[in-house]
């Protein structure tokens, strides 16, 4: 088995053009293999927090996987400690006026509509959207140290992603709940149990883990795996893709309230937030 830590140069000489990094700012590395879509997310220093030109990189990173014959499989992955913070608070407080054409909506709207299989490998912090992206993927695998959240209320924010509707769906109303408005961080043991990933292995196994699953899917009959994706979503796709935009206008609402801009303002003065004096 090759286990891929980083990318070599003949891994990068052989990306395509529309999945090279020349529009990003080189955060998404992105490379094709055997059949397989690599997509790294890699902007450690801030715990990979997903900006604008990454979700567009990602979305990009997608809709060439829908459009190339030669991609089986997309494998998504962070860093061996963070898999991603989930979206720059530092964005959200410099550029709250998002709308529905906004990058992140792109990227939500074309992960969920992704044809082909998506495996995810997460080690390290996953939070945010990072958690909510793993409800569309098809085989996810984490680390025993991974740590997840769900952090939406208590930034003054709200489930996105379609979570609102697939947590409950895969956790069942009650775990669901706990996660998404206590907001706490939570194990991977724990986000198993949830239904929300496939298996928890040993840190280190996690990527190895999960490229070779990735392997499995791209030598499989494509037409046939892409069949039966649609048609393990077929029936709740048209509910998804409404729970995504319902979410969608109340998270844009929400982020220009004065509670966000406290939650945003307290984490970058790297501060505890006082919600006290709003009703
Ligand atoms: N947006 C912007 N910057 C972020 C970030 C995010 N989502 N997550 C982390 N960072 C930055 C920190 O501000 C810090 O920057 P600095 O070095 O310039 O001060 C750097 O990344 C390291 O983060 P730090 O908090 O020191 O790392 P940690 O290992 O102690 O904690 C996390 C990691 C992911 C648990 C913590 O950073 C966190 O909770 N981040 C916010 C997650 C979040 O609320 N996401 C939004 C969901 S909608």
């Amino acid at each position: 088995m090759r286990v891929i830590r980083a990318w070599s140069r003949a891994d990068r000489a052989r990306v395509p053009p529309m999945a090279s990094n020349e529009q990003g700012p080189g955060n998404i590395l992105t490379a094709v293999d055997d059949g397989i879509l690599h997509v790294e997310i890699k902007r450690p220093e801030k715990k990979n927090a997903l900006t604008g030109a990454m979700y567009q990189a990602l979305a990009d990173a997608i809709d060439l996987a829908a459009q190339s014959a030669q991609i089986r499989v997309i494998l998504l992955h962070g860093q061996p400690d963070v898999f991603t913070s989930g979206n720059d608070l530092k964005d959200f407080l410099q550029d709250p006026a998002l709308d529905d054409e906004h990058v992140a909506y792109r990227f939500v709207r074309a992960i969920s509509r992704a044809t082909k299989p998506i495996v995810a490998a997460v080690n390290g912090a996953c939070v945010g959207v990072g958690a909510t992206l793993l409800l569309h993927c098809d085989l996810v695998y984490a680390g025993q140290g991974a740590t997840f959240a769900l952090p939406f209320v208590n930034l003054g924010l709200c489930p996105e992603a379609g979570s609102s509707l697939l947590l409950p769906l895969v956790a069942g109303r009650a775990r669901a709940a706990e996660l998404l408005l206590l907001g706490e961080p939570f194990s991977a043991a724990r986000a198993e149990a949830c239904g929300m990933i496939s298996a928890v292995l040993p840190d280190g196994d996690v990527l190895p883990h999960a490229h070779a699953q990735a392997r499995k899917l791209a030598a499989k009959p494509p037409a046939a795996l892409r069949a039966s994706k649609a048609l393990m979503r077929g029936g709740i796709a048209s509910q998804v893709e409404e729970a995504i935009r319902t979410e969608s206008h109340e998270f844009q609402r929400r982020l220009q309230s004065p509670e966000a801009k406290e939650a945003f303002a307290a984490f970058l003065a790297k501060r505890a937030p006082d919600f006290s004096r709003f009703a």
